[in-house]
């Protein structure tokens, strides 16, 4: 990226390419300086202390030189900035990542050969899980930590109180209503946790022969519709905070959160929908009515067939799934030898996202 002029006018200067006309701080530019006092060449980081610098600060000259802009300040100091360095730190060089919406309709599933896995492998994965919000791999070994073969690749798994990789299993004194045959509702894990976990890996090891599929939705789609055609009820989602709550002998988990959760951009960053231990706080009548309301439009279209893909995951089978965005539930199942085993892992958000950009980038 090429600027093509530069107007110093001490406390700015005006920078211009063809496509914008910058008013960059000098107090700024001098912290984004690389010179070898300011940052640290290797790690990038800052080295001296930035609320410290001179008030006063100002750009004595500014001019440009091929691809590099060269200052002076007024405290004598030279700093030159590469074009494309200084051009990134403009325009913020956040990962930027594309997002599609799904519904049953338009969705192909993503499935890999965990058999076949390399490194370019592991990186379209994780694209996949950015993209869609979940992926299915198959043929991940049928062992008892099989998942952490895939895990592994990625990151450490998110320990909670009930450990790390954990059973999904019906068993009698069940503390967890995952633990039973019965049917769960569309749902995200844990929203009563803060940070709640970022990611879901469930792994089947053997499946019941008859039920137990499971369902997905895609949240980020659900809210767009809600947008789009129910404005006032995703206003009140994105901005009533409601309450979510698990606790047993050793454990008390607690998160004041909304159902919707936008960034300062208004873009939908994270949607929570948890029925089993939502705890809706007191408030005035026409505002948990509001409330009532928007929820169960919400949940209309959380069960609505039409958005709902099912999958019955086969021995083997791993899903990948994005817990801020795609809801899962699982049909009730009937296992007369108690025979379905499942096991599930989690991870951090910033774990996973890290091992993306390096990969992806
Ligand atoms: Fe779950």
């Amino acid at each position: 990226m090429n600027f093509t002029s530069v107007k110093n006018n001490k406390k700015t200067i005006n920078l211009k390419n063809k496509n914008n006309n910058y008013e960059v701080n000098a107090q700024w530019l001098y912290e984004h300086s690389t010179n070898s006092e300011i940052r640290d060449n290797y790690t990038n980081q800052l080295l001296i202390e930035a609320a410290e610098i001179d008030e006063h600060l100002y750009v004595k000259s500014a001019k440009i030189n091929k691809n590099i802009l060269q200052i002076q300040f007024s405290d004598n100091s030279k700093h030159s900035y590469q074009f494309d360095y200084l051009y990134n730190q403009l325009e913020s060089e956040e990962f930027k990542s594309k997002k599609c919406l799904w519904n049953k309709a338009s969705i192909k599933i993503p499935k890999y050969n965990f058999l076949l896995i390399n490194e370019k492998m592991l990186s379209d994965i994780l694209l996949s899980v950015e993209t869609f919000g979940f992926c299915l791999v198959r043929n991940i070994p049928r062992t008892k930590n099989g998942l952490n073969e895939l895990m592994k690749l990625i990151g450490p798994v998110k320990k909670t109180n009930w450990g790390g990789i954990a059973d999904v299993k019906n068993i009698k004194k069940a503390y967890d209503l995952t633990m039973t045959t019965r049917a769960l509702e569309n749902h995200t894990d844990n929203p009563y946790r803060f940070p709640t976990q970022g990611y879901i890996f469930l792994h089947c090891i053997e499946n019941a022969s008859i039920g137990g599929e499971n369902t997905i939705v895609d949240g980020f789609n659900v809210a767009k519709i809600l947008r789009d055609r129910h404005k006032q009820f995703f206003n009140t989602l994105t901005t009533f905070n409601t309450f979510f709550r698990y606790k047993d002998e050793n454990a008390w988990l607690e998160n004041k959160c909304k159902l919707i959760e936008l960034d300062d951009m208004n873009n939908v960053i994270q949607v929570r929908y948890n029925n089993r231990t939502e705890l809706i706080p007191f408030d005035k009548n026409k505002k948990i009515d509001n409330y009532i309301n928007a929820r169960r439009k919400l949940w209309d279209l959380i069960k609505d067939k039409k958005n709902n893909v099912r999958i019955k995951q086969r021995p083997g089978d791993m899903l990948i799934l994005d817990n801020y965005r795609v809801l899962h539930g699982r049909g009730a199942y009937k296992d007369t030898k108690n025979r379905r085993y499942f096991r599930q892992g989690y991870m951090d958000r910033d774990i996973f996202q890290s091992k993306l950009k390096t990969l992806a980038i």
